[in-house]
């Protein structure tokens, strides 16, 4: 869920991909935005407006004259109703028709009566797409102020390959949450993020780990993108997908994270240092593969660099704190060892939140002392609660 809630509307035209617009309104739902759906005829032939009043449950726009469901002059109350409007698919005619200010159809006419955002997601057939009249018609939005999402390429419905399909849900969702959040709390604020679990080899196929998924560092670089921080998520491997609108740099030992972290930090508002390091690494890993040629087999392993406590950039720091004993004294002694302003404690004895899970409870201690204990909640909650606060010690 968005920590504020925000309006879209969404116009689909006629494009194929049209279909994949009512997944797009369904998952905007999912993540507490209002969705309004407007549509060209055009549209409507490849997918029923039923289709999307069913998974949304308003009534979509069809016409600027026979429908009322957005009262008497539909495009201007929809305009006014919106933080942004997302065009997706917009079809080839469709953005010439908006560069070009045509007013006959309700998406167009409503395009042109809003002030606010403009997200646009080109879908067609690649020739149509690479067209001379295309590409400067995107080139005129663009440099109105549009946000053009994709395309990308890949199998087009034609058959061939090529540039063309409309970019992922997860990337038009993505970018379009960044374009809602750009004055939000964290407006020109530069956030660092560190996620995952580092892995040190012991030999070129081996390493020592843990098992974080990753997940909370990731859904804090999401929330502070949506909150219109300019975000480093800066990752150990995971099986997650890079955040859309996100700047990754991905590494894998804790020294690399250290050096990457490191470079950044001083140009940042906040450090949130999500990830779990690795405290010992194999002291000499091998350069071949160990055999197993030994009944036993012991690696010595050294201390990696402490991120947190060696750096001393960025105005707010905060850590987590992964405890199976006694949270609070250990939290708070990490607190003041590292000098952070705010810890970010979990039970990782607990079996229905914490590591590899989409949830977590954990219990928030800021440097005076404060302890807030928070109830079990997504990881993305968790991640705007912890955010709340450093909006508040940044401000
Ligand atoms: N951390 C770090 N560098 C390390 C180890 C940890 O920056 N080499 C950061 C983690 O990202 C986390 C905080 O320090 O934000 C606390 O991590 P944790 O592993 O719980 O604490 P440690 O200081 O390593 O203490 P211990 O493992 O003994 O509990």
């Amino acid at each position: 869920m968005m920590g504020t809630s925000k309006s879209i509307l969404l116009g689909v035209t006629g494009s194929i991909a049209a279909y994949k617009a009512a997944e797009l309104a369904r998952d905007f739902a999912r993540r507490g935005v209002t969705v309004r759906v407007m549509m060209t005829p055009a549209a409507t032939k490849f997918v029923t407006p039923l289709t999307f009043e069913a998974l949304i449950g308003s009534s979509v726009v069809t016409d600027l004259f026979d429908d009322k469901p957005a009262g008497p002059i539909p495009h201007v109350t929809l305009a006014a109703e919106a933080d942004a409007i997302l065009i997706a698919p917009a079809s080839a005619d469709c953005i010439a028709r908006i560069v070009h200010g045509f007013a006959d159809d309700v998406v167009c006419c409503t395009t042109m009566a809003f002030k606010g955002p403009l997200i646009v997601a080109p879908a067609m057939h690649e020739n149509m797409y690479m067209s001379a009249a295309t590409q400067d018609n995107i080139d005129v939005l663009r440099s109105r102020g549009a946000t053009i999402v994709g395309p990308e390429s890949g199998d087009l419905a034609s058959g061939g390959r090529g540039a063309g399909r409309m970019s992922s849900i997860d990337t038009i969702i993505g970018l379009t949450l960044k374009v809602l959040g750009q004055y939000g709390d964290l407006a020109g604020r530069k956030v660092i993020v560190t996620a995952g679990g580092t892995q040190e080899p012991i030999d070129p196929v081996r390493c020592v780990t843990n098992r974080s998924s990753g997940r909370m560092g990731y859904a804090i670089a999401e929330a502070a993108r949506d909150r219109g921080a300019s975000v480093m998520l800066i990752s150990a491997p995971t099986s997650l997908a890079p955040p859309v609108g996100v700047e990754v740099v991905n590494v894998t030992t804790a020294q690399e994270m250290f050096e990457a972290t490191e470079t950044a930090v001083d140009k940042a508002d906040a450090l949130i240092m999500a990830a779990a390091v690795a405290d010992y690494r194999p002291a000499a890993p091998a350069a071949q593969k160990i055999k197993k040629e030994q009944s036993t087999l012991a690696v010595p392993l050294e201390r990696t660099v402490d991120i947190l406590g060696s750096l001393t950039g960025a105005r707010v720091r905060v850590g987590f704190a992964a405890e199976s004993s006694d949270l609070e004294r250990h939290a708070q002694a990490k607190l003041s060892a590292k000098g952070l302003d705010l810890i970010v404690a979990n039970d990782i004895t607990a079996t229905d939140a914490g590591f590899g899970s989409e949830a977590n409870r954990v219990t928030i201690i800021d440097r005076n002392g404060g302890i807030d204990a928070l109830p079990l909640q997504s990881k993305r909650d968790v991640a705007d609660c912890v955010l709340d606060r450093v909006v508040r010690l940044l401000s």
